[in-house]
C-alpha cells in the first residue's frame, strides 16, 4: 500500500538513488542532496510502498539550479527577494508512474512549504530535445496562470558536462535538453 509522509535524514540514500537514476548523476550530487536534507527548512514529501521510497518532491529555501546560472539567479533574486523556495527534485519510480503520485506529492510538498512561510516556488522543468516536458502536466494542474513569470531556455543544460554532471538522455556529452524556469505563487 502506498503511504505519503515527510522525509527524514534516514532517507538520504533513497533520495540519492532516485536523483541519480532519473535526473542527473555526477560530482557533487550526493553532497548537494545531503546539505539540503540537513537544512532546517528543507521540505521533502515522499511516497513509500512498504519500506521502499517510490517517489519524492522536495524543496529548499533559496534559489538553486542544477548548476549555477548567475544572471537568471540575480533577476529572480531582485524580483522575489523573500520567501522563495526552489523545487529540488521530482521523481517517481518508472513502474509507479501515471497513477497521480507526482500530483499528490506536488500538492503535499507545496502545502508544507506554505505552512513554513514559503510564498513562491521556483521550478526548473526539464524539456527533452523532442520537446517533451515530463513534469509539464503536473505543474499545469496547479492551475491556470500558475507562473508569475516563466523563461523558456532551450540550451539551459548546454554546460552540464562542464559541471561533472550527466544527463539521463544525453549521457556525459553536451546536453541538448532545455528547461522551462518559472516562479509560482503558492
Ligand atoms: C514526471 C514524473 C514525475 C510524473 O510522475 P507521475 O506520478 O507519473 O505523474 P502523475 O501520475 O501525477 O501525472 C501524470 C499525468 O496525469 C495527470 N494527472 C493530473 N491529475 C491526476 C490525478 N489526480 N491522477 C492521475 N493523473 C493525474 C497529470 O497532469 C499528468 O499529465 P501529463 O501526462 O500531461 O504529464 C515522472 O514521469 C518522472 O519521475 N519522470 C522522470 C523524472 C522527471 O522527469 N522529473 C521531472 C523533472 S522536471
Amino acid at each position: 500500500m502506498l503511504h505519503y509522509s515527510e522525509v527524514t535524514r534516514d532517507d538520504l540514500e533513497a533520495i540519492i538513488n532516485l536523483y541519480e537514476k532519473y535526473l542527473n548523476a555526477g560530482t557533487g550530487v550526493k553532497e548537494y542532496l545531503r546539505r539540503g536534507l540537513e537544512q532546517d527548512r528543507y521540505v521533502g514529501y515522499k511516497c513509500v510502498d512498504g519500506d521502499i521510497m517510490v517517489g519524492l518532491f522536495s524543496a529548499r529555501p533559496g534559489i538553486y539550479f542544477t548548476y549555477s546560472h548567475p544572471e537568471l539567479e540575480e533577476e529572480i533574486r531582485r524580483g522575489w527577494p523573500e520567501a522563495i523556495y526552489t523545487g529540488d527534485m521530482l521523481a517517481i519510480e518508472e513502474e509507479y508512474r501515471g497513477r497521480g503520485i507526482a500530483h499528490i506529492l506536488t500538492k503535499g510538498c507545496c502545502d508544507i512549504v506554505k505552512a513554513r512561510g514559503g510564498e513562491h516556488l521556483l521550478v526548473e522543468l526539464w524539456v527533452k530535445p523532442n520537446g517533451e516536458e515530463p513534469a509539464g502536466g503536473v505543474i499545469r494542474d496547479m492551475g491556470t496562470g500558475v507562473f508569475e513569470k516563466k523563461w523558456v531556455i532551450p540550451d539551459f543544460y548546454s554546460e552540464l558536462h562542464l559541471h561533472g554532471l550527466t544527463c539521463p538522455l544525453c549521457g556525459d556529452g553536451k546536453c541538448a535538453c532545455g528547461a522551462v524556469v518559472g516562479v509560482i505563487k503558492l
